[in-house]
């Protein structure tokens, strides 16, 4: 069954089913900070997981793009990808548990509007209960009522049966609950029954594979702890639709299924007899995520979501080059990508040749640092026998590598990399590129007299400016002056029309004009808190702290912000305030650029 009608299918049998079918978010999520990244179908719906109604019903069907980075070690492996699409069912306060389970069996044996699998190779997983969430012997019986066998239902832990099951610590915050899972047999004659610790073995050795996931959402989590229930009871299934395409396509791998298989054979073709199975994979699902990520707005940079990207694409590079890929583009997968996935995510084919330029982009600015990184790190090879700290840290910031791959290199050549004392490196040297960076400032500002005061000034008026236009939600991203000019970044998802750029300007000029007094206030931080003044998300502040107001008084302020100074005495000194240009910088991030002339 190929992916498309597997898709259709899902959708089909759970609209039947009085669900509405919903479009797939992008994979960056709108509106919450605790995630980089949509890692699962229900990650756009906690809000109404939590209570609140959804425009489109109480039960929801949708395929949902998603990217999970924790799992990149395994990455090569048969099942796991790092772009993936989840098929998922919701429940919102409406059907539970026996409706859930029952759907589920139907769908994946159901030969004519299901997915026809042999009920004979399915085993299924359901919470084994802890101190304080019981054992579920509910899902045990209701499985047991659709078919399976008690034999074939194995109670696991929350390291199994719970979502989110964190890996390392959890600081999940939203709904979260007990899970029931769903396994199928991959291996040409069958397992059969099979006991608790034989399943674990056959899971670990990915004879079997998880295909679905229920879970039972009714309890909220807040930083990794369990505060109370939900006020309804959910239910939120995910199955992972490239496993299901295994499974449907007869596949013991995803990597041979229609999904990545034209991206397979490319890569195949390329290296010739280079080829070998685990980089091969890792370029495929690199270069595939990031091409997806690209179309969602991500960016190449060094924070956050865009330095996962460049990870990505960085260790893509590296073993393409190791396949035999150097005199190769790695943009000629975007037009695989799109063959592929042309009639489902439009975006794609819309945006491919900017998909190409940013990725030959990033690729052209790391090909160098590659092969000079390349040969000192076999020098390090051959006399070492081990990667210090130190030149972990030399490829990590004068050559670009990504830590991630800095591993990769020390475990394919068997040595060790002294990973403590590389952290320890790293950390010293963000302290001191933020101490530079504080005092670069100020010294720039005693150098350059009063145009970099002015333009300080100036981005307060504005950043304020923005918030009247825009709304409130508006956070200051990044500031930059020079004498030349303002540089201000920004949350916001839009493009400005003309008309808002025009009223920002006229605001910031009309307050110019109004020559408002620019004072300082210096007060106890939990004080400072109380009066409202704009604060810096990222900035960690003292216990005391100044504000700098712009207006007669600390009421009547026109802007509040925390903040070190230095400024002007008064507005009327700054000239006439002129936007220059407004862009994107990153996905939901827009940057002004301005002047005063
Ligand atoms: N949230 C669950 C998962 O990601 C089910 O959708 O597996």
């Amino acid at each position: 069954m190929q992916s498309e009608e597997i898709r259709k299918r899902f959708l089909e049998f759970f609209k039947k089913r009085g669900h509405s079918v919903i479009p797939s978010a992008s994979l960056v999520p709108e509106n919450d900070p605790t995630v980089l990244f949509n890692t699962a179908g229900m990650q756009p719906l906690v809000p109404y997981l939590q209570g609140r109604e959804h425009p489109e019903g109480r039960r929801l069907v949708n395929v949902q793009k998603c990217l999970r980075t924790v799992d990149i070690e395994d990455i090569g492996d048969a099942t796991h990808a790092t772009f993936f699409e989840m098929l998922g069912n919701w429940s919102l306060g409406d059907y539970f548990k026996a409706e859930a389970i029952a759907w589920s069996y139907e769908l994946l044996t159901d030969k004519k509007e299901g997915f026809g699998l042999d009920p004979s190779r399915l085993y299924v997983t359901v919470y084994a209960g802890d101190g304080k969430v019981a054992k579920d012997e509910e899902a045990a019986r209701l499985w047991q009522e659709v078919g399976v066998a008690k034999n074939r239902i194995y109670y696991l832990g929350a390291d199994a049966n719970w979502w989110p099951n964190v890996k390392g610590q959890d600081t999940w915050t939203g709904p979260t609950g007990p899970s029931s899972e769903m396994f199928y047999d991959l291996t040409p004659n069958g397992l059969g029954d099979m006991s608790h610790e034989e399943f674990l073995r056959a899971d670990k050795e990915q004879k079997i594979v998880e295909i679905w996931n229920d879970v039972f959402m009714t309890y909220q989590k807040k930083e990794g702890v369990v505060t109370g229930e939900l006020t309804q009871k959910n239910v939120d299934t995910g199955s992972g639709l490239e496993r299901m395409a295994m499974v449907l396509q007869n596949k013991n791998n995803i990597f041979d299924t229609d999904l990545m298989m034209p991206l397979m054979l490319k890569i195949k073709e390329i290296a010739g007899n280079k080829y070998e199975e685990k980089p091969g994979r890792i370029v495929v699902d690199h270069i595939k995520a990031s091409i997806f990520m690209i179309s969602d707005g991500v960016l190449p940079s060094n924070t956050d979501r865009g330095y996962v990207l460049r990870k990505l694409l960085r260790r893509a590079k590296y073993y393409f080059n190791s396949l035999g890929g150097e005199n190769h583009h790695l943009g000629l997968f975007v037009e695989c990508v799109t063959s592929i996935y042309k009639d489902i995510y439009t975006e794609l084919e819309n945006k491919k040749i900017e998909i190409s330029e940013i990725i030959l982009k990033e690729e052209t600015s790391f090909v160098s640092n590659l092969s000079f990184g390349q040969k000192f790190l076999d020098k390090i090879i051959t006399t070492e026998k081990h990667i210090s700290g130190e030149n972990a840290f030399l490829l990590f910031s004068t050559y670009g590598y990504p830590f991630e791959l800095i591993v990769d290199v020390a475990r394919e050549n068997d040595i060790e990399i002294d990973t403590q004392d590389f952290f320890k490196r790293k950390k010293v040297h963000q302290e001191l590129s933020k101490a530079g960076a504080v005092k670069k400032f100020s010294g720039g500002l005693a150098d350059t007299s009063n145009q970099s005061l002015k333009y300080h000034t100036a981005t307060h008026l504005l950043h304020q400016a923005l918030r009247d236009v825009l709304g409130d939600s508006i956070e200051q991203k990044g500031s930059n002056i020079t004498p030349e000019r303002l540089r201000f970044d920004f949350s916001y998802s839009q493009k400005l029309s003309e008309e808002e750029k025009q009223k920002v300007e006229s605001i910031v000029n009309d307050k110019i004009k109004s020559n408002l007094p620019v004072q300082k206030i210096v007060l106890p931080k939990a004080q400072a808190e109380q009066i409202n003044a704009r604060q810096l998300f990222v900035e960690k502040y003292g216990n005391t702290v100044s504000i700098y107001f712009i207006g007669s008084s600390l009421e009547e302020a026109y802007s509040k912000e925390f903040c070190g100074g230095p400024h002007v005495k008064q507005t009327g000194e700054l000239g006439l305030f002129k936007i220059t240009k407004e862009e994107a910088v990153a996905s939901g991030i827009r940057r002004i650029k301005a002047v005063l002339i």
